[in-house]
């Protein structure tokens, strides 16, 4: 990069700007990680087959009821050319709804029937039947994702409202347990409840997420500008939506919504793939919590680093996610730095404290997840249908996943705490001092005083 580029990349109002012209470019009418309109109900006439053999899953796909491969060999043993022909007159929202039905088809026929027979797990490579795989192929290509289910088009597409129909606006903080559903449910009752409840609590993840976002960049702009109580009341409005979303995730995936053997049994295993995907000798996961943008965005804009295997997951499930997605978080990558030293050098103990919050309230929600999460796993996998995380994470053969998935999560968790200004084992005293093992730092001289109007500071 040329030296006058830098010198204006380095510009904080000019980073301010950036990431404000993303946000709004990339995240669509919604604002965050979610379709911008409700996921549409219906598609072109060549694609009809498939979401008629999605409606149909239910009555072929749990075990004892025959499992789904012979149907579908049958029902799309032809790559046909007028579906291939129609793929690129759709627009994004019927490609969404058409890379779904796809996923929903493919994985259901790669594990055959819940709970799949113990040799699926062996499988490495799927024959999936020609008209499913030319279309998925062809599909995946042009959204430029791998031929595989995804956080995307697995979860964040797979819902519609209950008061309105699909293509219609809708605003996130809409989204509630009470009007979102799932769209292609593939289980039948009682199971298909836990399947909807597990899958739309993602959606409404994001839902939540989408207020996180808007604060975010609020204090990344404030930040820019310099205007020091609009940071200060950002970064505090950011860290309340960061404990609604955590109290929407403990709330949505509990015991008594979602039963842990029934997610063990007959949720979770449609949703790894584990196996080859088009890519030979590449094992492709499917979807998984790492390739939720919310929390990727708030790792990358509060600076939180390190090369744990989450972290690395969280890097590589950027592929899985949609090309405007992984601009805006790119984005946020390189504002991080300059978000942390914008705080740093405030000198402000005010805004390093709300900061701080923020980072504690993102290890929260991890710290949460983890404990959830756990009650999910189960150390005797015989006889159950899930042994393996969609992020492949847990091995098929761990014999303690429960210790592996609570060891691998507080990885994660130390990394998070470690990126706070005041560590672990600091204490902040009432004059900005901070106390820590090794004895008293007096706050900076230069540290604020009480606010005058709008107070700014100058590096
Ligand atoms: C209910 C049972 C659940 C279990 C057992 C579980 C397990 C896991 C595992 C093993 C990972 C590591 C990646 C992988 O191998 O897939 C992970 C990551 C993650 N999961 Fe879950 N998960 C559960 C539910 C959820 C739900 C419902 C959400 C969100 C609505 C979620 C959000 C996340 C996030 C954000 C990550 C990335 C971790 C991080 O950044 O710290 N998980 N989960």
């Amino acid at each position: 990069m040329d030296r006058r580029l830098r010198c204006l990349v380095a510009n904080p109002l000019v980073i301010a700007r950036i990431v404000r012209a993303s946000y709004e470019a990339d995240l669509g009418e919604a604002g965050g990680f979610l379709p911008g309109r409700v996921p549409l109900d219906d598609l072109p006439t060549a694609f009809q087959p498939y979401l008629w053999a999605c409606g149909q899953l239910p009555a072929h796909y749990p075990a004892g009821s025959g499992g789904v491969r012979t149907w579908l060999e049958g029902e799309f043993a032809r790559d046909d050319p007028a579906v291939r022909n129609a793929i690129p007159r759709l627009g994004d929202a019927e490609r969404d709804r058409l890379m779904t039905a796809l996923a929903v088809l493919g994985h259901t026929f790669r594990w055959d029937c819940v709970p799949p027979a113990p040799g699926r797990f062996q499988e490495q490579r799927i024959p999936l039947p020609p008209g499913i795989a030319g279309p998925w192929s062809a599909l995946a290509r042009s959204c430029g994702q791998p031929r595989v289910g995804t956080t995307w088009n697995l979860h964040l597409c797979n819902w519609r409202m209950t008061d309105r129909p699909g293509g219609a606006a809708y605003r996130p903080e809409e989204l509630t347990a009470d009007n979102v559903r799932l769209a292609d449910n593939w289980l039948l009752p009682p199971a298909d409840g836990h399947l909807e409840r597990f899958s739309t609590s993602f959606v409404l993840l994001e839902a939540r997420g989408a207020t996180v976002l808007r604060h975010l960049v609020d204090a990344v702009e404030a930040l820019g500008c310099r205007r020091l109580d609009d940071a200060v009341a950002s970064l505090e409005q950011l860290h309340g939506a960061m404990k609604a979303m955590t109290i929407a995730f403990s709330s949505n995936v509990r015991r008594a919504t979602v039963d842990p053997a029934t997610w063990l049994e007959l949720v979770q295993p449609t949703f790894p793939w584990s196996a080859e995907g088009e890519e030979p000798g590449r094992v492709e996961a499917g979807p998984s919590g790492s390739q939720l943008g919310t929390i990727q965005a708030l790792d990358s804009a509060l600076g939180v680093a390190g090369g744990s295997s989450v972290a690395q997951q969280a890097e590589a499930g950027r592929r899985y996610m949609p090309l405007p997605h992984r601009r805006f978080l790119r984005t946020l990558a390189g504002a991080g730095p300059v978000i942390r030293a914008l705080v740093r050098q405030s000198r402000c103990e005010e805004l390093a404290e709300r900061f701080d919050n923020c980072i504690g309230a993102l290890a929260s929600f991890r710290a949460t997840h983890q404990a959830r999460g756990a009650q999910y796993l189960r150390n005797d996998q015989t006889g159950t249908g899930a042994r393996a995380s969609t992020g492949l994470t847990i091995a098929v053969d761990d014999d303690d996943p429960i210790a592996t998935f609570k060891t691998t999560m507080a990885a994660r968790i130390g990394e998070t705490e470690a990126a706070a200004l005041v560590s672990v084992g600091q204490r902040r005293g009432p004059r900005g001092e901070v106390t820590g093992p090794e004895g008293t730092v007096p706050a900076p001289p230069e540290a604020c005083s009480r606010p005058r109007g709008q107070r700014s500071w100058r590096c």
